[in-house]
């Protein structure tokens, strides 16, 4: 069993699919061990993503995170990294895998629809960004 960090982003949040793609994850095996609805602030972005910190892409997408409210869930399920991403697929939408969510929800590569973490590792990281351990059950 691993957990994992899912942010669904302003843009999906905005459009009125947050039902739809918590649906995606509960439809294939991954439970849904925490959730709430934040407005990120412009320090939780920066600190959230400092790892692109130096990224040309970074302000963008801090000004884009911090746009509207996001929902931030945990995960959980057998392989619950990989899962998610492919459920997720490619970063920019227009490389995305036909059914995946981005492929049916997402504008463009800054508003992409989710975040989903990239290693087991980064997953424990981001959850305690969000979540204390008495909010996961
Ligand atoms: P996310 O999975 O939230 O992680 C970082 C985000 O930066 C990514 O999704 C994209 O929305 C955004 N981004 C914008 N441009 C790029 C890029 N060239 N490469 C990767 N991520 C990008």
């Amino acid at each position: 069993m691993e957990q994992t960090l899912s942010i669904i982003k302003p843009d999906a949040v905005a459009k009125g699919v947050i039902g739809k793609i918590l649906d995606r994850f509960e439809s294939n095996g991954l439970k849904i061990a925490a959730m709430k609805k934040v407005q990120l602030s412009r320090q939780d972005a920066e600190a959230f993503y400092a790892v692109h910190a130096a990224r040309p892409f970074f302000n963008d997408l801090v000004d884009f995170m911090v746009s509207g409210p996001v929902v931030v869930s945990v995960l959980e399920g057998e392989n619950a990294v990989l899962k998610n991403r492919d459920l997720m697929g490619a970063t920019n939408p227009k490389e995305a895998a036909a059914g995946t969510i981005r492929a049916d929800f997402a504008e463009n590569i800054d508003a992409n629809a989710v975040h989903g973490s990239d290693s087991l590792e980064n997953a424990k990281n981001e959850i305690a960004f969000f979540f204390s351990g008495r909010e996961i059950s």
